[in-house]
């Protein structure tokens, strides 16, 4: 099938590339001329592993085009997918400017029938006013041309992307025209053997699914986050908690890990623009509201641990941080705990050399050069000269350090693990002070 996608972020990109991949035709355009150049070019602007090679391939083979002319790209496809960004405005709403000005670009260059797909996680109501956007920009030039408007909304991960894409565990789908459903569903078909995937549906619940979908996850790591905080208090050690929970099959094992608070470029946006969408409705989300305080609250967890080891004398000390990106396996530092954590630990006058696997570029960038902030080439240069060690993204290669030689090296023997990756015992064992996160056995102990 023809298809076009507007937007090369993390969805735009990764979906345009697999739907290329199962033999459509898809244009993907996008208003930076540089990143449509560079993406030409076969140079990919975030780290995700397995896209690369699929996005130069599928270009090579012709299958997959990278433009910044917005009429052709319309031309071009009989589905024209929206997945551009929604950032939060000043008071947390989504804004859907971008996804406006798509609507309006549509209406402007439609000449054919078409089903224009919302893939943005965009508030309930957004299909109707991208369908009055398309219309009125299509009566402006005094053009007839049908069209449907569906909601298609995207649940990948990072670090997943592409195999979330390749095989999702739902496909949602709200169309309010039959046509319409059967048009997706021909082009979700090799995504959907061996069992049905496609949950059908009306516009509204499948705008809404996505933010409950993402609402309660979020949800489940706050509670075990606040579960944690308990635990510490009252020298319980939540990882046996976790396990003791996660065996009742009606609460699971997944999403139930408790760390240094959430972050990405999901989960604080969107718990935070439905509690405003509930808000404009005229009800108070009270859950919502407290997911995100404890959440908030949990990013300054691994300062306050580590000021009260210190009696919080923290001016000239030196922490490694092992792990800048938001979660393993991607490059992404937005809402990421560790930007609070250096934040808090540059403001008490102490400095930083950090390491990340894959988030070098970006914290460059999003830090610049300064005098407390070393990034190092290795997890081993950052531990130099260090006081202590802390841990803020869980990456595999953190997992099994020689604790020995991290006592050698780490002046003051701390280490402070923000995703509890350690066996407390067997880092105290090795005559090092251990920090976790709700693990109130330890701390009882070392008291
Ligand atoms: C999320 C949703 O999972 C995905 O379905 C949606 O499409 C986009 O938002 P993503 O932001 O890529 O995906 O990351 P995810 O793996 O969900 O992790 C989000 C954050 O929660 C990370 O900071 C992670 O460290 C944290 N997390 C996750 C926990 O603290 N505990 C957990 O048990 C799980």
């Amino acid at each position: 099938m023809k298809v076009t996608v507007f937007g090369t972020g993390y969805v735009g990109l990764v979906t345009g590339t697999c739907l290329a991949e199962m033999g459509n035709h898809v244009v993907c355009v996008d208003i930076d001329a540089a990143k449509v150049e560079g993406l030409n070019q076969g140079r990919i602007p975030i780290y995700e592993p397995g896209l690369t090679p699929m996005v130069v391939q599928n270009h090579q083979e012709g299958r997959l085009q990278f433009t910044t002319d917005a009429k052709s790209a319309v031309e071009h496809g009989d589905i024209i997918f929206i997945a551009v960004g929604t950032p939060p405005d000043e008071d947390g709403s989504a804004d859907l400017q971008y996804v406006l000005a798509v609507a309006d670009t549509i209406g402007r260059h439609l000449s054919r029938p078409a089903v224009v797909v919302n893939k943005s996680t965009v508030p309930v109501g957004t299909a109707d006013r991208v369908e009055a956007a398309v219309a009125s920009a299509l009566q402006a030039r005094g053009a007839v041309v049908a069209f449907d408007v569906v909601s298609n909304p995207e649940f990948l991960k990072e670090g997943d992307a592409v195999k979330d894409c390749m095989r999702p565990d739902r496909i949602v789908i709200g169309a309010k025209s039959a046509k319409a459903l059967e048009q997706l569903k021909k082009l979700y078909a090799p995504f959907n053997r061996n069992h049905d995937r496609i949950v059908a549906m009306d516009v509204r619940s499948a705008e809404l699914t996505k933010y409950a979908a993402n609402a309660m996850l979020a949800t489940k790591i706050s509670f075990m986050n606040e579960m944690a905080n308990i635990a510490e208090r009252v020298g319980a050690d939540i990882e046996m908690v976790r396990h003791g929970i996660g065996s009742d099959p009606r609460i699971g094992y997944s999403f139930i890990y408790p760390g240094a608070g959430y972050g990405g470029s999901c989960f604080p946006k969107d718990v935070q623009a439905l509690e405003r969408t509930a808000c404009q409705h005229g009800y108070e989300a009270k859950i919502l509201a407290a997911v995100e305080a404890v959440n908030d609250r949990q990013k300054d967890k691994l300062f306050e641990l580590i000021s009260r080891h210190f009696n919080g004398e923290l001016k000239g000390r030196t922490f490694a941080v092992w792990g800048l990106a938001f979660k393993p396996n991607t490059d992404d530092m937005r809402a990421a705990s560790s930007r609070n954590l250096l934040a808090s630990l540059w403001a008490a006058g102490a400095k930083v050399q950090a390491f990340d696997p894959e988030a070098m570029h970006e914290a460059e960038r999003i830090f610049g050069q300064r005098d407390d902030l070393a990034l190092t080439g290795t997890a081993n240069a950052a531990l130099q000269n260090a006081d202590a060690l802390v841990v803020v993204t869980e990456w595999k290669n953190f997992r099994s350090p020689d604790f020995g030689q991290l006592k050698q090296q780490l002046s003051a023997a701390a280490v402070f693990d923000g995703r509890n990756i350690y066996d407390p015992e067997t880092v105290e064992a090795a005559g090092l002070a251990y920090y976790g996160i709700g693990r109130g056995r330890s701390i009882a102990k070392a008291g």
